[in-house]
C-alpha cells in the first residue's frame, strides 16, 4: 500500500495524517443503496447482513445518489440520431487460437473488455499468454500485467509454451492499480492482459485485494482507461467451483464479454464458452487439451471420446452440444451397495440435483430403484454436461451399471443417446436433435436412442437392455 510522507505522521500526527492521505471512502449497502461512513455487519437501513461494500467517494456522488442532480440542470447533452453516430468499423484482432476466436465471435473486438473466469490452475494464464504471444508476433502492441506471478515466472511459462523462441511480449509484474493505469496510459497497448483482477489493489480503498469493493473499483478504473484509449483488455478472474466467490460475478454486467474456462484441473480437457457476448453469440464453445507445451485445440473431440469409450457396463455415449457444436462424450456410472444412510450420490460433470431427479424417474418409471445403492456418475474428460439433453445418457449409464449389462449396438459399437427426462417418465425433445443424430451417424453410432425414437424412459430402457437383462446386482 502506498505510504505518503503525511502517512508517516511526522508533522500532523498519525490519525489526522491518515484521514488526509486516504480519500474518504463510503460503505454502500448492495441491497438497498444506503450509505454508511464505516463498515458494519448489518445495514442500519434495510437490516441485511454483510451487504456493505466499500467504495471511493467521488465528487458529487452523494448528491447524485440523493437525487439532487435534476436532469437538465447542469451540462445537458444533445442526443444524436443513431444513423449519424460515427461507427468505427475496426477489424477484429485474431488471437491465433481458432477455438478462442470462435468463442469470441471471430476474434477480439478492439477496445472491448473480456472477462475470463475459471477455477485456480485451470489454465487462464496459459491461454492469455498464448494469445498475447500470437498477437505480439503479428505486430500488435501488447502488454501483460501480472499481479500474481513475477516476471521470471511468466517467462518460464512462456518459454514452455513457445518452445523457447524469443519472447517479445512486454510484461509488468505489479499489484498497484495506480501504477498499472499509468503504464496503460503511457504504453497504450492494443491488447492488454490483466492477470488477475482479484490481485490488483487500489490504494484508495482500505479493504483487501479481492474484496467486492476492490474488484469493482479495479475493473471500473481499467474499463475507464480502456474505453478512453481503445485498449482491448483480457481480464482474468478466479471463480471457485461453485462460483461463490463474489469477485467476477459482480463484473459480469460491466464487461463486454464473459468467457468461462472449465474442466477438471487434474484432467487434460478444457472447454471455453461465452456466457455473455456483446459482439457475438453465446452458443459457441471451444475444446482444448492441456499438454506440456500449452493448450492444444481439440478439433475432433468426438472421435477421440468415442474411440476411448469403454463399452463396459455403466458406459454410454452422450450426443451433447457444446455451444452450437455437437460433441460425443462418454458418460460412466458405477452403482454399488451402500453402507450409508442416505446413500452416496456423486456426480462429476453433471448437476447433482439433476442426478437426484434422474434416479427418482428411473425408480418410479423405469423399474430401477436405487434407494440402497451408492451411485457415481462421471462425464469423461472433465467435460461438463450441464444440459437437460444429458438426462437420458445418465439414466441409461446408471441402469446399465445397476443391471451389469453393457449397452452396445448389435455391431458392438457404443450406445449413443440424448434426451431430457420428464417427471412423468416421458422423453422430451431437446434442441438440435438432428445435429446430434448426424454426429452419432458420422461416427458409426446410429441409430441413437432419443426422444425421436422412443416416447418414454421405460421404452428406451427396454430397447437398450433388450433381452439382455440380468438379475439385478443391486437390491431394487
Ligand atoms: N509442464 C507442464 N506440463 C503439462 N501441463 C502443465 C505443465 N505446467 C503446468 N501445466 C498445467 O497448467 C496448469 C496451470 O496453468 P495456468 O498457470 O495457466 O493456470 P491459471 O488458471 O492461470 O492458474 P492460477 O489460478 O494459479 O493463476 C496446471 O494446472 C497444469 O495443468
Ligand atoms: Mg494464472
Amino acid at each position: 500500500m502506498s505510504q505518503s510522507g503525511l502517512d508517516r505522521g511526522d508533522v500532523l500526527g498519525a490519525p489526522y495524517a491518515q484521514s488526509i492521505a486516504r480519500p474518504a471512502t463510503i460503505h454502500v449497502c448492495s441491497a438497498c443503496g444506503h450509505e454508511e461512513s464505516r463498515w458494519a455487519g448489518q445495514c442500519s437501513a434495510c437490516g441485511e447482513w454483510n451487504t456493505l461494500v466499500e467504495e471511493v467517494r467521488r465528487h458529487g456522488q452523494r448528491a447524485a445518489r440523493a437525487g439532487a442532480a435534476i436532469p437538465g440542470s447542469t451540462g445537458a447533452l444533445t442526443p444524436v440520431p443513431l444513423g449519424e453516430v460515427a461507427a468505427a468499423a475496426h477489424a477484429r484482432l485474431q488471437t491465433g487460437i481458432g477455438e478462442l476466436d470462435g468463442v469470441l465471435g471471430g476474434g477480439l473486438v478492439p477496445g472491448s473488455l473480456v472477462l475470463i473466469g475459471g477455477a485456480p490452475g485451470i489454465g487462464k494464464s496459459t491461454l492469455t499468454t498464448m494469445a498475447l504471444a500470437h498477437l505480439t508476433a503479428a505486430g500488435r502492441r501488447t502488454l501483460y500485467v501480472s499481479a500474481e506471478e513475477s516476471a521470471a515466472q511468466i517467462r518460464l511459462r512462456a518459454q514452455r509454451l513457445t518452445g523457447g523462441t524469443p519472447l517479445a511480449i512486454p510484461v509488468i509484474a505489479e499489484t498497484d492499480l495506480g501504477a498499472v493505469l499509468a503504464t496503460l496510459e503511457s504504453v497504450r497497448p492494443e491488447v492488454c492482459v490483466i492477470d488477475s483482477v482479484q490481485t490488483l489493489h487500489s490504494a484508495e480503498l482500505s479493504s483487501a485485494a479481492g474484496s467486492v469493493g476492490q474488484v469493482r473499483e479495479v475493473a471500473g478504473e481499467i474499463l475507464r482507461v480502456a474505453k478512453a484509449r481503445g485498449i482491448c483488455v483480457l481480464l482474468v478472474g478466479h471463480v471457485t467451483k461453485d462460483g461463490a466467490l463474489a469477485g467476477p460475478r459482480v463484473l459480469e454486467h460491466l464487461v463486454d464479454c464473459v468467457l468461462q474456462f472449465e474442466g477438471e484441473r487434474e484432467r487434460t480437457y478444457r472447454t471455453v464458452r461465452a456466457i455473455k457476448n456483446r459482439f457475438g453469440s453465446t452458443n459457441e464453445a471451444g475444446v482444448f487439451e492441456m499438454r506440456d507445451h500449452g493448450l492444444v485445440e481439440v478439433l475432433d473431440a468426438s472421435a477421440m471420446f468415442v474411440s476411448e469409450a469403454t463399452r463396459a457396463p455403466g458406459s454410454v455415449v452422450l450426443c451433447a452440444m457444446q455451444g452450437s457444436r455437437p460433441l460425443l462424450v462418454e458418460v460412466q456410472a458405477l452403482v454399488s451397495p451402500s453402507e450409508l444412510e442416505p446413500p452416496r450420490r456423486v456426480a462429476a460433470g453433471f448437476d447433482r440435483n439433476r442426478l437426484a431427479l434422474v434416479l427418482a424417474v428411473l425408480g418410479r418409471h423405469g423399474g430401477i430403484g436405487l434407494g440402497t445403492a451408492d451411485v457415481f456418475v462421471n462425464v469423461v474428460g472433465g467435460i461438463r454436461a450441464d444440459e437437460p439433453g444429458a438426462d437420458l445418457a445418465v439414466a441409461l449409464a446408471v441402469a446399465s451399471a445397476a443391471r451389469g449389462v453393457a449397452m452396445t449396438s448389435p455391431a458392438g459399437r457404443p450406445l449413443a443417446c440424448f434426451g431430457e427426462l420428464g417427471l412423468t417418465g416421458e422423453l422430451r425433445s431437446v434442441a438440435h436433435g438432428d445435429r446430434r443424430i448426424a454426429e452419432a451417424t458420422k461416427f458409426g453410432l446410429a441409430p441413437a436412442l432419443s426422444p425421436d425414437s422412443h416416447r418414454t424412459v421405460r421404452e428406451a430402457l427396454a430397447a437398450a437392455l433388450g433381452g439382455r437383462q440380468r438379475s439385478p446386482r443391486v437390491a431394487a
